[in-house]
């Protein structure tokens, strides 16, 4: 198992040091772990946030731990220098199109939720979201000085027929393993872009005739996100509303800090190479201090082995882990309410390892 570690940026540091210990104590003797710096850590080590070198590990690599990437204010800075530019570059070289980011609410963390404990008990829902197009790397794109004289920016929401179906096709199969019900989110009534979504994902689902098709505006998608959440049961969405929503379904579970994702190719099926993220980013406003909550990275690198190993014994011992630490009332800032304890990320990464073991 020849398994990359990209902690990256912020808490994307300590939360990744904390999943790789649980990793090692489950196939600490079975795999080779590699680091290499990305994002910010990657401009400092190389002038760049994707260096050639850790795009090589990353192509041979079995699977990807991913931390965070970003610094504090650099969004103002040129874009090639951008750190979240290297994990969009990732994405996009190694084919990771295929985002699945699960919303799973602990019972344990009922209360943390910021919905009411009725509308999210026994919360299971998935965000698929495409990573490989939509206006995060349509051309053209840029900040120009227009005829006028005046500056403006331009992006462009672009997506190709074979990139929405193969994604809706990743998305039908996923929903055959749940609930059997996929939600389309799109925004056809303003942008062809989105109109051709829709049409191809209508059409794809004739496929899948056991499936039951949903179409919202992703306007109306969140409202109904926040209103009733568990009517979901997969969400398919492209990039941009992918990010956007996933954000808003990680926060029903009670914290961004709870929430993994895996990100595949083509290959979905066991033993696919895969890169591993928690769906928070980098935080620098806590990185750092050592309050991180490290269970997104944690629950990833169970994704980690469950997709890219088959490992599934394997993935529910640590997602049990997971459980039986929160159980015991052990919290991170996040997750802290009354009547718990919070603990720093490293004493959870403790807690974590201790109940595996
Ligand atoms: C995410 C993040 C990234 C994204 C950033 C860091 C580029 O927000 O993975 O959700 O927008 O995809
Ligand atoms: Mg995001």
């Amino acid at each position: 198992m020849d398994i990359l570690v990209l902690p990256g940026d912020g808490i994307g540091k300590e939360v990744t040091a904390q999943a790789l210990r649980v990793l090692k104590e489950i196939v600490g003797r079975e795999a080779s772990f590699t680091e290499a710096p990305i994002g910010g850590e990657g401009v400092k080590a190389a002038g760049t946030p994707l260096p050639p070198a850790t795009l090589a590990l990353a192509r041979q690599a079995d699977a990807i731990l991913f931390g965070a990437v970003g610094l504090a204010g650099d969004e103002l800075g040129p874009r090639h220098l951008r750190p979240g530019g290297g994990l969009l570059a990732l994405r996009r070289e190694l084919k990771l199109f295929a985002n699945f980011r699960p919303a799973i609410l602990y019972p344990e963390l009922i209360g943390a939720s910021s919905l009411k404990p009725e509308l999210v008990e026994g919360l299971d829902l998935m965000v698929l979201r495409e990573l490989n197009g939509d206006i995060y790397y349509g051309t053209p794109r840029g900040i120009s000085t227009n005829a006028e004289g005046v500056r403006e920016g331009v992006n462009t929401m672009r997506y190709t027929e074979p990139e929405i179906e193969r994604i809706a096709h990743v998305g039908f199969k996923a929903a055959r393993a749940r609930r059997r019900k996929l939600c389309s989110v799109d925004k056809a009534n303003v942008l062809e872009t989105m109109v051709l979504w829709r049409e191809t994902v209508m059409r794809v689902a004739r496929d899948y005739p056991d499936v039951e098709l949903r179409n919202l505006y992703v306007d109306a998608a969140s409202m109904e996100l926040l209103r009733a959440p568990k009517q979901f049961d997969l969400i398919l969405a492209p990039n941009m509303f992918g990010d956007i929503l996933s954000d808003a379904a990680a926060m029903l579970t009670g914290s961004i800090g709870m929430l993994p994702s895996a990100s595949l190719g083509e290959e979905t099926g066991s033993g696919a190479k895969g890169l591993y993220e928690p769906v928070h980013g980098s935080a620098p406003d806590i990185a750092g201090k050592g309050v991180a909550n490290p269970l997104a990275a944690i629950l990833s690198a169970a994704m980690l082995l469950r997709h890219s190993f088959g490992r599934e014994a394997d993935a529910v011992r640590i997602e049990r882990a997971v459980r039986s630490v929160l159980a015991a009332g052990l919290r991170t800032a996040d997750i802290l309410q009354r009547g718990t304890r919070q603990v720093s990320t490293a004493a959870m990464g403790d807690a974590v390892v201790d109940a595996l073991r």
